[in-house]
């Protein structure tokens, strides 16, 4: 029998769940019905577990293939584990760490990549006292909610999503920049997209979407705006407040987050995160679209650049 106890933390996403040590290999029936929760609740928070890089590996491993990160600046990588990221705000190797301001707007993971990520796994290793909460969105109801004619205007939209739109990169070490750049060119993925597990439609929108295809700008900037504001409003939103041990796994394929610079920035804050490879390739590069749409976007990126 499993001791797992599910409990909700929130409406729209977040659940809590206990009675099991991931220090340990899962039983398949624990496996069950964490995967199980995960799918319904979206993210799952576990607390007080103490994970080596090797235990965290192999507890995100049972939920599908580990990421090698070969989207990222290889110096914000674990020395002896590139399946762990090391989000931090300390000094790396005497200079700021490439992640010391990661994720501080609504972003969906890899969404700059072809292959968005399917989840993660991120414990918290060191806190500030007070603040650096992480907040996500559940993007299922952000698009079943969404009006009729607004659902009509955007069910066959494409977006072109980009790197440089990671806020505060232009304040990262300039050859981390310049890496992500080089390893991350724009690429465009369906605004509605399907979940492949439960099947379910949701919002692909965040702020590091440059544009919609096929829009002038002023109608891409207004319309992206107001999908924004809708997809990230409090009624479909779960914010996580950190404690020291904790691990929360998300579904990436049906969610948002970002994570809140309210904190101390001289305190650590510091996490390890294992990412999921998505198991669906949902882009295509932006040099490989057509005509009109490929003028107009090759103008946008050259824009920033
Ligand atoms: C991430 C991320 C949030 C945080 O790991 O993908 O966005 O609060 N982190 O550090
Ligand atoms: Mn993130």
């Amino acid at each position: 029998m499993s001791a797992i106890n599910i409990t909700p933390l929130g409406f729209a996403a977040g659940a809590q769940v206990t009675g099991v040590d991931l220090r340990k290999p899962l039983s398949n029936e624990d496996h069950s019905r964490i995967h199980e929760a995960w799918l319904e609740h979206i993210v799952l928070v576990f607390p007080e577990q103490d994970l080596t890089p090797e235990q965290q590996i192999e507890f995100s491993r049972r939920f599908g293939v580990l990421d090698a990160h070969e989207s990222q600046a290889p110096s914000t990588l674990h020395p002896d584990h590139r399946e762990i990221l090391v989000l931090t705000n300390k000094m790396v190797g005497g200079k700021k760490s490439g992640t010391y301001n990661s994720g501080r707007n609504w972003h969906t993971d890899l969404s700059y990549t072809s292959r968005p990520a399917k989840g993660a796994v991120l414990h918290c290793k060191e806190k500030p006292p007070v603040g650096g909460d992480t907040m996500w969105s559940n993007l299922y109801l952000a698009l079943e909610t969404l009006t009729p004619p607004i659902r009509g205007l955007i069910e066959n939209l494409e977006a072109l999503h980009d790197v440089s739109m990671i806020r505060g990169i232009e304040q990262r070490d300039p050859a981390d920049v310049a890496e992500m750049k080089r390893r991350n060119p724009p690429v465009i993925h369906p605004v509605v997209r399907t979940h492949p597990e439960t099947g379910r439609k949701s919002l692909l929108v965040n702020q590091r979407i440059r544009r919609f295809l096929g829009m002038s700008d002023e109608e891409s900037q207004s319309l992206l705006a107001m999908l924004n504001a809708h997809a990230t409003s409090p009624e479909f939103v779960y914010r996580h407040r950190w404690s020291l041990g904790d691990v929360v796994m998300w579904d990436n394929r049906c969610s948002c987050h970002v994570a809140l610079g309210d904190f101390d920035q001289t305190k650590p804050r510091v996490m390890f995160r294992c990412s999921l490879e998505g198991e669906i390739e949902t882009g295509r590069f932006a040099d490989n679209a057509a005509g009109a749409d490929r003028e107009s976007m090759l103008q946008a990126v050259a824009a920033v650049s």
